[in-house]
């Protein structure tokens, strides 16, 4: 059976209030949980269904929670002060965790999300200038251009039509980081690409389960072969892609040319074609799919909050003056950028970062090894009762200039933080507000009155059911 305590804590119904601690606080508590047949055969099966349902409750309220699982360890850091010892201070004793890595390998070989060590080191030294702000601002306007697609073809449906905006926000964002990665896409099937994509990350739930119990990695599970033929297909595609450019040396405005031409500042060195192919792979999986989600809940959150939906809309209207939003004007979206942060505190879209320690060591007092697991579950220390007044509430306030003052650094954390944290950050956050500056002045989506979506984790944490949404326009 489902602990509903457990359950009521993901739909978020039972967070209590708790003051808002500004101060950093010391960590207190370790609690554990003793393992026996029945829990841990209940815990895999909601491993394998939606993890955040195996968590144990207490990792909403407690600093550290000890929790077992086939003999081995796994311990939840929530104290942001704690979360900071494992992500920035002592990064370097921490690898990725093999469920991870085994789950994503298979598509993005080795690179700046799945490498570990000089390797990951070299790769995203060179990529950094990719992603400086001057480079990502030139970015802006196929973002917006592919905005005011979306925007055209809803205008073109009956009003009041229903769509699924979990879906169509991964296909805006799938175009546009396809555009901006190759642009002049050409003889690209974009369909057959974004399939391909859906049926390996479908498969990554399977991969990091089978990985966590040592299932051995020839295990069939639903979907493996599908998911083998995607990864093929995908290598394929761009890897004709990077072969078409070296032999042309043609120079384009996208994240391919930057690839091909980036080097290391300290060796000088470029990436080879195995290493561009790795992190193009990269982009498109962990650059679509997140940013979409992060909409998909900020619609949601909005259909919810129509005073808040009003002042993003009068703040649009300041900027824009009433005329469709340009790129020279998405830096100004201030107040639109707290309601993004704001919906990734309530719904982050990677839900759980985890470690593996690489060495003995202590976190919070407690002794760790190479076999144990270590989560930083973001889900649960953006809902902390000691970190936030009302978690539940959704209120963009929170991230003010004011508010936000004193607040631990590591009370938050959507990208992650430290070394490993998230490349693409700027190039997400700017893509959220030029796409909510573009659609919302258009329409409103309307959540079905009684509606709950379900966060479902799985890598990504996704509305279980899709997020069914009424376009009406304005
Ligand atoms: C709202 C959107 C996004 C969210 C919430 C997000 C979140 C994250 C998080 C939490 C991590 C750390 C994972 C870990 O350490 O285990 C990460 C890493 C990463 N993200 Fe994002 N991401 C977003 C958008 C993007 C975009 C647009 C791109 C690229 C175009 C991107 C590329 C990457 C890469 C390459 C890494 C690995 C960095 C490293 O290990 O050095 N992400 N992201």
């Amino acid at each position: 059976m489902d602990n509903p305590t457990e359950r009521s804590s993901l739909t978020q119904t039972s967070f209590k209030a708790a003051p808002m601690l500004n101060t950093p606080h010391k960590p207190e508590t370790v609690s554990e949980r003793s393992p026996g047949l029945i829990h841990t055969l209940s815990l895999l099966r909601r491993m394998v269904r939606n993890p955040m349902e195996a968590w144990p409750a207490r990792v909403y309220s407690e600093d550290l929670v000890r929790s077992h699982l086939l003999g081995h360890m796994t311990l939840f850091v929530c104290a942001p002060e704690l979360v900071q010892q494992v992500l920035v201070d002592d990064a370097e004793s921490f690898i990725k965790a093999e469920p991870m890595r085994r789950a994503l390998e298979p598509a993005l070989g080795q690179g700046i999300l799945t490498a570990e060590g000089t390797r990951w080191r070299v790769q995203r030294r060179v990529a950094a200038p990719v992603f400086r702000p001057a480079a990502v601002n030139g970015f802006l306007p196929a973002m917006i251009a592919a905005a005011r697609a979306m925007r055209d073809a809803w205008a073109l449906r009956p009003p009041g039509s229903f769509i699924d905006a979990a879906h169509e926000m991964m296909r805006l964002t799938f175009d546009i980081i396809v555009e901006t990665m190759l642009s002049g896409r050409g003889s690209i099937d974009v369909g057959r690409v974004e399939a391909s994509m859906r049926d390996f990350l479908e498969s990554t739930g399977w991969l990091a389960a089978l990985s966590a119990v040592h299932a051995p990695s020839w295990t069939p599970f639903p979907g493996k072969w599908r998911a083998a033929r995607a990864h093929g297909y995908l290598r394929t595609m761009v890897g004709e892609r990077i072969a078409e450019r070296r032999r042309t040396g043609e120079r384009r405005d996208d994240l391919l040319s930057l690839m091909l031409d980036a080097t290391d500042p300290e060796t000088g060195l470029g990436l080879d074609d195995q290493d561009v192919a790795d992190n193009l792979l990269t982009f498109i999986s962990a650059g679509h799919e997140t940013t979409a989600l992060a909409l998909t809940w900020t619609f949601y959150l909005l259909s919810r909050h129509k005073d808040v939906e009003q002042r993003v809309l009068e703040e649009i209207e300041a900027v824009t003056g009433g005329a469709p939003l340009e790129a020279g004007q998405v830096g100004s979206l201030a107040y639109t950028r707290q309601v993004i942060a704001e919906s990734m505190r309530v719904y982050p879209p990677v839900a759980l970062i985890v470690r593996q320690p690489n060495r003995r060591l202590e976190v919070g007092g407690v002794s760790l090894t190479p076999d144990d697991n270590v989560f930083v579950p973001i889900h649960a220390i953006h809902h902390h009762t000691k970190l936030w007044a009302e978690p539940a509430r959704f209120d963009p306030d929170r991230f003010g200039p004011e508010a936000s003052k004193g607040r631990h650094r590591y009370a938050y954390l959507p990208f992650a933080a430290g070394p490993r944290i998230c490349i693409g950050m700027g190039f997400a956050l700017l893509e959220a507000a030029a796409i909510l500056g573009t659609l919302l002045p258009a329409f409103h989506l309307a959540a079905a009155p009684g509606f709950v979506p379900t966060p479902k984790l799985r890598v990504t944490m996704r509305p279980a059911e899709g997020m069914p949404m009424r376009i009406e326009p304005r």
